[in-house]
């Protein structure tokens, strides 16, 4: 490092975007430190966001398939019993293995933990801990959390009013559910407490669930979670929440404006979305504004308005996604590192892990359509023989693609495995596919991805098994 300073990268938040970063940093033979005030590595997504969520939602599921029927209608007889300590055991485990496995991973690497949350003294210098840090470039990757509603307030600890990490610890599956916002952690959480006995309503501002998601997507995606027992109230907003005892009685009016109701719930659960983390960071002091939305602004290669200063994943702009942040996190050390990193922002697959899973990647056939003239394929997973088989039903692939190149824009899937077959589909787009380069791979016999080649195969109106 140069003498001046203690490390040539130091990087704020170990979460996806830091930990990583902080990793290709090391590896590219830069003197690195990671500051994290947090007890383990990791950030929001080990913690208490990604690993937990889908070590309950994966759990929820095979208690479901089995207390649900699935079981049996396969030959298998079983009689569940819910044992809800255990399954938070094994969720605490997961978190637990995974961030040990981060910290590894820093020694291994040779990357100073700095154990506290970092304040800028200066554009170079942080203070840590008491302790004056500087560095030749510093990233900041501090995250995001829970945006608060006016008038309902969160108290993880008394277990009624949560977020998404009050969520996922309830000692009890609650009797009625409520969950405001009808976004990714309302419906993967819903999902869970749902499949393991309760009650869910969820309330949604909007006219329809999963905004930003392709129009036909957020329709069946609805039509698919009531059928599963979820009750949506739209168009609908909370006004206030109050705990009286053991419950909570909520206000809600039509989004609109109109006559008042009350809701009562056992749990409610607040998840209308996450706002990035630039509270106590002093950026005044390092000379860096927020834009309109609280978020740091960054050019291409991840440098902010003050140089030697980078920023990456949920603080910065675009989907707050932990694979984001990830990409990111690589991409900026290697241009610290002298090195050309690039994210392409236009292909990042979005996954929301429900049963069906729901995932898509580009656009939206509406702002596909805002573009200029598209062709649409797609093909329903009951045509698939695969998920025919397994008795999974529900869902469908679509593929958009531009109507004279044929150049894929958009894919999206409701599909058990949508999360796991996206992959495929980011790709091809990442290496400029055309439908017809889709509907001619070979794709293997009997898969889900199948139901991607015949949509493919569908934009020019040739699928074959419908
Ligand atoms: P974070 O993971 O938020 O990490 C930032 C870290 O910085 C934190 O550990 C924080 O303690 C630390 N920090 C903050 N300020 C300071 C400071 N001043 N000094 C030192 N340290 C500081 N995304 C997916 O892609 N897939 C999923 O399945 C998924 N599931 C989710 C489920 C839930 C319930 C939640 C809440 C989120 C989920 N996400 C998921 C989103 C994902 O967790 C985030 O997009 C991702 O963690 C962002 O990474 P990050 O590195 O930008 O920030
Ligand atoms: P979200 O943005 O996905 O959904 C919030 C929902 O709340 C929206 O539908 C919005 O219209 C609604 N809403 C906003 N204000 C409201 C109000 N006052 N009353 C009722 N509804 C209201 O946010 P969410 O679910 O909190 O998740 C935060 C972020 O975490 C996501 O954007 C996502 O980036 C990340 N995440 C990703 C996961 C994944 O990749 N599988 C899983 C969980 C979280």
């Amino acid at each position: 490092a140069n003498e001046a300073y203690d490390y040539d990268v130091l990087v704020i938040g170990a979460g996806p975007g830091g930990y990583v970063a902080a990793i290709r940093a090391a590896q590219l033979g830069l003197k690195t430190a990671c500051a994290e005030g947090r007890e383990t590595l990791g950030g929001t997504c080990l913690n208490v966001g990604c690993i937990p969520s889908k070590a309950m939602l994966h759990a929820s599921e095979y208690y479901e398939a089995a207390a649900g029927g699935a079981m049996e209608k396969m030959g298998i007889k079983v009689k569940p019993q819910l044992d809800l300590d255990t399954m938070h055991g094994q969720r605490k485990d997961a978190v637990k293995g995974l961030t040990g496995g981060i910290e590894f991973l820093f020694k291994k690497n040779k990357i100073d933990w700095l154990k506290g949350y970092a304040q800028f003294t200066s554009n170079d210098t942080v203070d840590v801990a008491g302790k004056a840090v500087r560095a030749k470039n510093i990233i900041i990757a501090t995250g995001s959390s829970v945006t608060p509603l006016p008038g309902v307030e969160v108290d993880n600890a008394k277990g009624i009013i949560v977020d998404s990490t009050g969520a996922l610890e309830l000692a009890k599956v609650p009797a009625h559910m409520v969950v405001i916002g009808g976004g990714v952690i309302g419906l993967e959480l819903g999902s869970v407490w749902r499949r393991l006995g309760a009650k869910v309503t969820c309330v949604e501002f909007l006219d329809q669930i999963l905004p930003g998601m392709d129009g036909d997507v957020r329709k069946e995606a609805n039509k698919i979670f009531k059928k599963q027992g979820i009750e949506f109230k739209l168009k609908t907003k909370v006004t206030s929440a109050e705990v009286k005892g053991k419950k909570a009685v909520l206000t809600l009016e039509p989004a609109a404006g109109g006559d008042a109701e009350t809701l009562e719930a056992d749990v409610v659960l607040v998840s209308i979305g996450r706002r990035p983390n630039t509270d106590g960071l002093a950026l005044d002091k390092a000379g860096l504004e927020l834009n309109k939305r609280g978020q740091i602004e960054t050019d291409h290669d991840f440098r902010t308005a003050v140089d030697g200063i980078w920023a990456i994943g949920d603080v910065v702009p675009g989907p707050m996604l932990a694979h984001k942040a990830e990409d990111e996190g690589i991409a900026c050390a290697e241009n610290i590192a002298g090195q050309t990193g690039i994210v392409n922002h236009d292909v990042i697959p979005s996954v929301v892990y429900t049963w069906p899973e729901i995932a898509g990647v580009g656009l939206t056939e509406e702002a596909a359509k805002e573009k200029g003239e598209v062709k649409v394929g797609k093909f329903p997973m009951l045509a698939n023989s695969r998920a025919k088989t397994n008795h999974e039903p529900d869902g469908f692939v679509k593929v958009i693609a531009d109507a004279k190149t044929d150049r894929v824009l958009g894919v999206w899937c409701i599909a058990s495995v949508a999360g796991t077959m996206i992959a495929q589909a980011a790709q091809a787009m990442e290496f400029g596919a055309t439908s017809e380069d889709i509907a001619y791979t070979c794709h293997a016999h009997p898969t889900h991805s199948e139901a991607i080649k015949e949509a493919a195969m569908a934009v020019t109106g040739k699928p074959i098994h419908i």
